[in-house]
C-alpha cells in the first residue's frame, strides 16, 4: 500500500479504492480448501481455548464498534455462542457481573484508543477472562502488546479520519473469527465449507460495489443542501447504517441518524418529509419483504427514498425511491459489500460541500486520551 495519494484527491477515496486488496490481504493464506486455518498470534493453546469459550464480549470505540456490532449478528447466527457488544467508554466505568469462560475481544484499527485500552485493562485486573483478543490494524501497538492474542486486519496504513478500508478489513477478521470458533464448536463442516467459499469471492464483489462510483458522485448533489438524512438497515444491515450514517456526520457534517427499519412506527416516521432524504440498504436477505412495507411506509408520507438494493430484490423505481443496483452478494457478505456505496455518497457529499475530507474539524485519527 503506497503511502501518497496517487492519483487520487484525497486519502479516503484512495483508501476506499484499496478495499479489494486490503480484504484480498487480510483473507491471504487464512484461507484452506474448506475451512480457516489458525490465524491468530500470541498463547501457543489459543485453538483450546476457543473450544471452551461460552460468551464474547467486545468492546470497541467509533467505526470499530460498528464492525463489532456487525460481529454480534454473526456470531450469534452460527454458533451457540451469546454475543455482547458494547463501547469503551460506557463498559469501562460500569460494574460487570463476572462471567464464565469469557472471550474478551477489542477492535481497533490504532490499537491506541483510550477508552479501549483502559476496558482491556478492567478486565484484567477485575475478574479475567479465558482470552483477550484484539483485531488490529498495527501490530507494535499497546492493545496488540496487552493482549493474549491478536487477529490481525492487513489494511495498510489509513491515513483518512473517516475509517474506510479499516473497518471492512475488520469485519472479514470476524468472519475469519466466526469460522475458527465454529470451527472449535464442532459446526457443520459443508456449511464451513460454503463460508470459506464466499469468503473468496469478496474483493470481486467489491471491485463491482465500486463501478457504482460515478452514479453516487451524481446522486450526492441531492444531498449537499440538506441538513438532516435518515438511514435505514435491518438485521445485520441496521449497523451498517449506523456506518453510513457517521461517515455522512464525520466528513460532510449533515446531521444523519440511523434506525433499524421496524423501529420508524416508533418515532421517527414523525420527522419524515421531502427535505429529508432516507438511505436504506436491501440485499436479498430473509428481511427484505419487511423492509419493503418500511419503505413504503416512509414513501406515503412523502419521504425520498434512495435505496441500494440487490438486483434481484425487485424493487422499482418510482416517484421519490431511487434505486441503485448492486451485485447480488451471499448474505452473509453482504454488510462488508454494502458498506462501500455509503463510504462513496458521504465522500462525494463532502467533496462537494467542500468540506477537510482527509481531516474533519475537531476529529483525530487516534484518540489516545480520555
Ligand atoms: C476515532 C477515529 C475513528 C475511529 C475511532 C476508533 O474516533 O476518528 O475513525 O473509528 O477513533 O479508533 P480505533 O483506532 O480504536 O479503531
Amino acid at each position: 500500500f503506497a503511502a501518497d495519494l496517487g492519483e487520487y484527491r484525497h486519502f479516503m477515496l484512495k483508501e476506499i479504492f484499496e478495499q479489494p486488496q486490503s480484504v484480498a490481504a487480510t483473507l491471504e493464506g487464512r484461507l484452506a480448501a474448506d475451512h480457516v486455518l489458525p490465524c491468530l498470534h500470541g498463547v501457543s493453546d489459543a485453538l483450546e481455548r476457543l473450544a471452551q469459550v461460552d460468551e464474547v464480549q467486545i468492546i470497541a470505540c467509533g467505526t470499530s464498534y460498528h464492525a463489532g456490532l456487525v460481529g454480534r449478528y454473526w456470531i450469534e447466527a452460527n454458533t451457540d455462542i451469546p454475543c455482547q457488544v458494547e463501547v469503551a467508554s460506557e463498559y469501562r466505568y460500569r460494574r460487570q457481573p463476572p462471567r464464565k469462560n469469557l472471550l474478551f475481544v477489542t477492535i481497533s484499527q490504532s490499537g491506541e484508543t483510550a477508552d479501549t485500552l483502559a476496558a482491556l485493562e478492567k478486565i484484567k485486573e477485575n475478574h479475567g477472562s479465558l482470552a483477550t483478543l484484539t483485531i488490529c490494524n498495527v501490530a507494535e501497538s499497546s492493545l496488540i502488546r496487552e493482549s493474549d492474542l491478536a487477529l490481525m486486519t492487513v489494511a495498510g496504513p489509513e491515513i483518512g479520519v473517516a475509517s474506510t478500508k479499516a473497518f471492512t478489513t475488520q469485519l472479514v477478521a470476524l468472519q475469519l473469527l466466526m469460522v475458527l470458533l465454529m470451527q472449535a464448536k464442532g459446526a457443520d463442516a459443508g456449511k464451513i465449507a460454503k463460508i470459506v467459499d464466499d469468503l473468496r469471492k469478496l474483493p470481486a464483489l467489491i471491485e463491482q460495489a465500486l463501478d457504482l462510483n460515478a452514479t453516487i458522485e451524481k446522486l450526492a448533489e441531492h444531498f449537499i443542501e440538506k441538513h438532516h438524512a435518515l438511514f435505514l438497515g435491518r438485521g445485520e444491515l441496521y449497523p451498517i447504517a449506523m456506518e453510513g450514517a457517521l461517515k455522512l456526520k464525520e466528513i460532510s457534517y449533515i446531521h444523519a441518524e440511523a434506525y433499524p427499519a421496524g423501529e420508524l412506527k416508533h418515532g421517527p416516521l414523525a420527522l419524515v418529509d421531502s427535505e429529508m432524504p432516507i438511505v436504506t440498504v436491501a440485499p436479498n436477505t430473509a428481511l427484505l419483504e419487511k423492509l419493503k412495507s418500511n419503505l413504503e411506509e416512509v414513501r406515503s408520507r412523502g419521504g425520498v427514498l434512495y435505496v441500494f438494493a440487490d438486483r434481484e430484490a425487485h424493487i422499482q423505481e418510482a416517484d421519490n425511491l431511487h434505486v441503485l443496483e448492486m451485485p447480488h452478494v451471499p448474505e452473509l457478505l453482504a454488510p462488508i459489500v454494502y458498506t462501500l456505496p455509503l463510504q462513496l455518497l458521504s465522500y462525494h457529499v463532502a467533496v462537494q460541500k467542500g468540506t477537510d475530507v482527509d481531516k474533519p474539524r475537531n476529529l483525530a485519527k487516534s484518540v489516545t486520551v480520555e
